[in-house]
C-alpha cells in the first residue's frame, strides 16, 4: 500500500504521515528533508540555490545529511523552497522517491508532489491543508518554543512567500491531486486530525 501525502508548510502533514505510518506498520519518507539536504549542501558549497546547476551540483550529498538537525530550520526550509523550483534537481531525487515508494509492502511519503508525479498510482492520497494564519501560529510557537524571537507577522509573510513559490513554479507544483481526499486540519486538534487522516486513508484502500 503506498500511501501519499501532500500539503502546504506546517499544515500538519508530517505529523500525520509519520502516525499513518506507524498505524498501518509502513516506512515513511519526509521528501522535504532531501530537497532541504540539497539547500544546506548548495550552503556549504558556496553555491547560488536559484542557478539551477548550482542546486543540481548539491544533490549528490552525504545521507549523513539527512541526519542534520539544521535541515529542520526555518532559513533551510526557505532555501530549499528555492531549489526545488529547478525541474533537473527534481530530477535528480526522483529515483530515490520511487524507489521508496516502490518497496515491497509498500510506503508513506509526505510531500507536495507524491499525489501527482512521485506516485500517482498511490492507493491513498491526502492532501492536507489549513489556513495561512493557523499555519503561522502554529510555526511561530513552535519557534518560540525553541527560544526564538521572531514576529508573528514575519512567519506569517514568509509562510505565504513559500506558498506562492510552491504553487506557482512550472514544474511539480504544490496542488492538490484530483483523486486526493482533502483534510483541512484548521480547526482540528491533533488527535481529531489523526482520526480522521485514518478514516480517509481506509475508505480508499
Ligand atoms: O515539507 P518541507 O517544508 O520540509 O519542504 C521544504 C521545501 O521543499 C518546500 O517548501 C518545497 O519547496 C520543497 N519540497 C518540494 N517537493 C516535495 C517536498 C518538499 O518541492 N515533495
Amino acid at each position: 500500500m503506498i500511501i501519499a501525502v501532500d500539503g502546504p508548510a506546517a499544515s500538519g502533514k508530517g505529523t500525520i504521515a509519520r502516525s499513518l505510518a506507524r498505524h498501518y506498520g509502513l516506512p515513511y519518507l519526509d521528501t522535504g528533508l532531501l530537497y532541504r539536504a540539497v539547500a544546506e549542501n548548495v550552503r556549504r558549497m558556496e553555491l547560488n540555490p536559484e542557478i539551477e546547476a548550482d542546486a543540481v551540483a548539491a544533490c549528490d550529498f552525504e545521507d549523513a545529511l539527512l541526519d542534520d538537525p539544521v535541515l529542520r530550520t526555518d532559513d533551510v526550509g526557505k532555501m530549499a523552497s528555492i531549489a526545488s523550483v529547478h525541474p533537473l534537481v527534481r530530477a535528480a531525487l526522483f529515483h530515490r522517491q520511487r524507489r521508496f515508494a516502490n518497496q515491497p509492502g509498500g510506503a508513506v511519503l509526505d510531500g507536495r508532489d507524491i499525489g501527482t508525479v512521485i506516485a500517482p498510482e498511490a492507493d491513498a492520497k491526502l492532501f492536507v491543508r489549513a489556513t495561512p494564519t493557523i499555519r503561522a501560529k502554529r510555526r511561530h510557537a513552535e519557534l518560540r518554543d525553541n527560544g526564538s524571537s521572531v514576529s508573528l507577522d514575519k512567519v506569517l509573510a514568509d509562510i505565504r512567500a513559500r506558498d506562492l513559490r510552491d504553487s506557482t513554479r512550472s514544474a511539480a507544483p504544490l496542488v492538490a491531486a484530483n483523486d486526493a481526499a482533502l483534510l483541512d486540519t484548521s480547526f482540528l486538534s491533533i488527535e481529531a486530525s489523526l482520526q480522521r487522516a485514518i478514516e480517509l486513508v481506509d475508505r480508499q484502500v
